[in-house]
């Protein structure tokens, strides 16, 4: 609950007289937003109380005062007593004033060499930090389920389109693995922007250092960081962290999106390559025959929120001056809303992964369709009767145009047929011209071939586990 009555801010000191408008006072207030940051906010008061009384900056009875209040504030948030006040404008001062409520005096002495410039900055770094480390090994939840799947779906055929027109002929599981590969890149984004941000703004102060003799290297080390950040201006006014992880956020929604909009199309009823659970799929309330795949259209439309939340932040940053501005304030709501939403995002994509079903004829079908294997036909040209590429692509067409006209597929046509656009074909072309012959033959490095997926496919269980 958060109490609303307004009162005259007393933590300004006697400056202030009157209290701010209401108006101010709802612009200004960020508490129903950053109480979020309250467990960050308490650890980073622990490490910082705890290096003063180090340092000989608090006395051992302040300290340990300071340190048991703290204990009892946090318990209060834990289990929902804490009285948050608007007044207060944020998680920094009500912690504050609460502490001082309980320990009185002491609690006064917590504020010496910190300002919330670097208090904030440290709750949020910490915060981010640890939202990312979540995702990372949500990512990998995903990245699992989709290899069971590609395991099992190995030399299941299907076909590969460009344009969304059927291309060649390719497997479930080649399918399935590049977004693994996708996966295991924005992983590695994330990764990489915590290495970035794994560096404490604590002890910058307000913005230029503190005249009392701290130890930055102690709260960093406290907090779980790899060490200080090196520019006190800095540390107070950089938010990169914030939109790195942003960016690798817009990125991941956008691999989710591009396989949520694949899940649509293979369950819709006119291609029916795939089967949603009914754990994950939605009636209508008016046509008993549907199920709908909602969740991965939501997952789709989350990419809005992440790319949206990428420009605010970018936007909110764009020009402002050193050091501090308080339309830093405006980072958190923006960036909670990214990382709650890729976190469902995740766990959805995780569950209709792991339990949905393939249609093993429809797929095959499909990947039959379409003159999928003529690429096969032209390389076999070139490969058998030394045919330039060019020109294969053209005897190829004929073909193509040939069994279109009569209404078949390639390996329908008799070799005469066949030989009435290329005389030099012979009956061996027919070994080349079924799906399984063209998946089974492109083992390229990286290529659609079972044995290529598999060993893919064990590779990545290998590096996972
Ligand atoms: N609530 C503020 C924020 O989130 C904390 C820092 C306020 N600092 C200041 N000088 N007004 O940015």
């Amino acid at each position: 609950m958060t109490d609303t009555t307004g009162k005259s801010n007393e933590m300004w000191g006697g400056r202030f007289t009157a209290k701010p408008d209401d108006v101010m006072e709802a612009i200004n207030a960020s508490i129903d937003v950053d109480k979020r940051l309250a467990e960050e906010d308490i650890a980073g008061s622990m490490a910082h109380a705890t290096m003063l009384a180090a340092c000989d900056i608090i006395s051992q009875d302040d300290l340990s005062a300071i340190m048991a209040g703290l204990e009892q504030v946090l318990e209060e948030i834990r289990t929902e007593k804490f009285q948050y006040s608007r007044a207060l404008e944020d998680i920094h001062m009500n912690v504050e004033a609460r502490l001082k409520e309980i320990i009185g005096d002491p609690a006064g002495r917590l504020h010496t060499g910190r300002s919330r410039n670097d208090q904030v900055a440290t709750d949020f770094r910490l915060w981010v930090k640890n939202a990312c480390i979540a995702r990372m090994d949500q990512i990998e939840a995903l990245m699992s389920a989709l290899i069971e799947q590609a395991d099992a779906h190995a030399d299941w055929v299907m076909p590969g389109f460009t344009h969304l027109q059927t291309a060649q002929p390719v497997t479930v599981g080649h399918h399935l693995m590049a977004y693994v590969e996708m996966l295991s890149r924005d992983f590695t984004r994330f990764s990489d922007a915590v290495v970035r941000m794994d560096e404490c703004p604590l002890g910058a102060a307000a913005l230029a250092g503190t005249g009392f003799p701290i130890n930055r290297d102690m709260t960093a080390d406290t907090l779980g960081f790899s060490g200080p950040m090196a520019n006190s201006l800095d540390a107070v006014s950089a938010r990169d962290f914030v939109i790195e992880s942003l960016s690798t956020i817009a990125i991941c929604a956008q691999h989710l999106s591009r396989l949520a909009e694949e899940l649509v199309i293979w369950s819709s009823a006119p291609f029916s390559f795939a089967r949603m659970s009914d754990a994950w799929s939605t009636g209508s309330s008016i046509m008993p025959q549907k199920r709908n795949p909602d969740a991965a259209e939501l997952v789709r439309a989350k990419t809005g929120k992440a790319n949206g939340a990428l420009i605010a932040m970018l936007t909110v940053m764009k020009g402002l001056p050193l050091a501090y501005s308080k339309d830093m304030q405006d980072d958190k709501q923006t960036a909670f809303d990214a990382f709650d939403s890729i976190d469902l995002s995740l766990q959805a994509m995780t569950g209709m992964i792991s339990t949905m079903s393939f249609n093993k004829d429809k797929l095959r079908a499909a990947a039959s369709g379409g003159f999928s294997t003529a690429t096969d036909l032209a390389d076999w040209c070139v490969r058998e009767l030394n045919i330039p590429f060019r020109e294969a692509h053209h005897i190829t067409g004929a073909t193509v145009k040939l069994a279109e006209d009569k209404g078949v597929d390639l390996w329908d046509l008799s070799l005469e047929e066949l030989q009435s656009v290329e005389p030099r074909i012979t009956n061996e072309i027919f070994d080349v011209l079924t799906v399984d012959a063209s998946v089974a033959s492109r083992q390229s490095y990286g290529g659609t071939a079972p044995q290529c997926v598999r060993e893919q496919i064990a590779a990545w269980k290998e590096r996972l586990s």
